[in-house]
């Protein structure tokens, strides 16, 4: 839980005119202003407990400062170590993001080419960064479909942080949501091995996705103002709140973050019940 022990002005952290800290400078390290203003307003007992983000908009970031799609690619990467350390350190049980579906084969041999040896590389140098913050790392997709190499090193990578106790963190990678949702099904069948004519229900179906025993989403973050779920996580994200901003993933900072984490909190989640009757009606 974050405590803040400076209150210095009227935020409740102590700002100074670049950068301030949070009590716990543990927690999140040094914040800005804008940030201070956002996490003061934050209940940190009401975080989403599993956050999925599609990470979009690098090709345009690059465009726009006419450099190639794959710059866009790295300077993307820099949001997704600050995505993955900023919700570890706020106890987030889960974060999944979407690096790679099974539609972005269809993108240029060179561009996949690029995207492969990034997320090899990411992993390699981030694996600090990983073990710091005791986070498990998963992968979610078919991986019999990827490079010899990439299978080797995600194998590795979730070898690696096995024993961490912390946040999950989900790479979806040649991932596919109706794919998921098949190869569920198939493992169910190969499991009965014919035995068994009973319906599958769905606590096991939702056992045998990739996402096994992690809690669904209660957030979905699209960047670059695309309205589309892309066949992301169709299953979980049943009940999840969606938060589209027009930021392109590589613009997509930690204050950007945090206020998706505030609107978030401003949903009123019913579930497909109906709204809770104010205190004077339950009566
Ligand atoms: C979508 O932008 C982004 C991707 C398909 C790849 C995402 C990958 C990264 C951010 C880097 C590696 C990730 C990790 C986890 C290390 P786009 O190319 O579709 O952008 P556009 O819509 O503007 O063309």
């Amino acid at each position: 839980m974050l405590t803040l022990r400076h209150k210095e002005d009227s935020s409740g952290f102590n700002v100074s005119p670049s950068h301030t800290h949070l009590g716990f400078s543990e927690t999140l390290g040094p914040v800005t202003a804008e940030e201070a203003r956002i996490l003061e307003k934050l209940d940190f007992s009401r975080l989403p407990r599993h956050i999925a983000v599609i990470m979009d908009g690098n090709g345009r970031w690059a465009q726009k400062r006419h450099l190639p799609r794959v710059a866009g690619h790295r300077a993307g990467t820099q949001s997704a170590r600050m995505a993955i350390e900023t919700c570890a350190r706020l106890h987030i049980e889960a974060l999944t993001l979407y690096a790679f579906s099974v539609e972005n084969w269809r993108r240029p041999k060179t561009e996949i080419e690029f995207l492969m040896q990034l997320l090899r590389e990411y992993l390699r140098k981030e694996m600090p960064l990983l073990q710091r913050n005791n986070i498990r790392m998963r992968f979610l997709g078919r991986p019999d479909e990827l490079p010899e190499a990439v299978q080797r090193d995600t194998r590795e990578a979730v070898e690696a942080t096995s024993n961490n106790t912390g946040m999950v963190l989900c790479i979806a990678l040649n991932y596919g949501g109706r794919a998921e949702i098949v190869d569920a099904m198939n493992a169910i069948l190969a499991e009965r091995n014919g035995h068994s004519s009973s319906p599958v229900t769905e606590e096991q179906l939702a056992r045998h996705l990739y996402t096994g025993n992690l809690p669904d989403p209660d957030l979905l973050i699209r960047t670059s103002g695309e309205m589309r779920v892309s066949n992301f996580l169709l299953w979980q994200i049943a009940y999840a709140e969606i938060f589209v901003t027009e930021t392109l993933w590589p613009d997509f900072n930690r204050a950007r973050l945090l206020e998706s984490l505030l609107d978030y909190q401003k949903r009123e989640r019913r579930y497909g019940a109906i709204a809770a009757p104010p205190a004077s009606v339950a009566r």
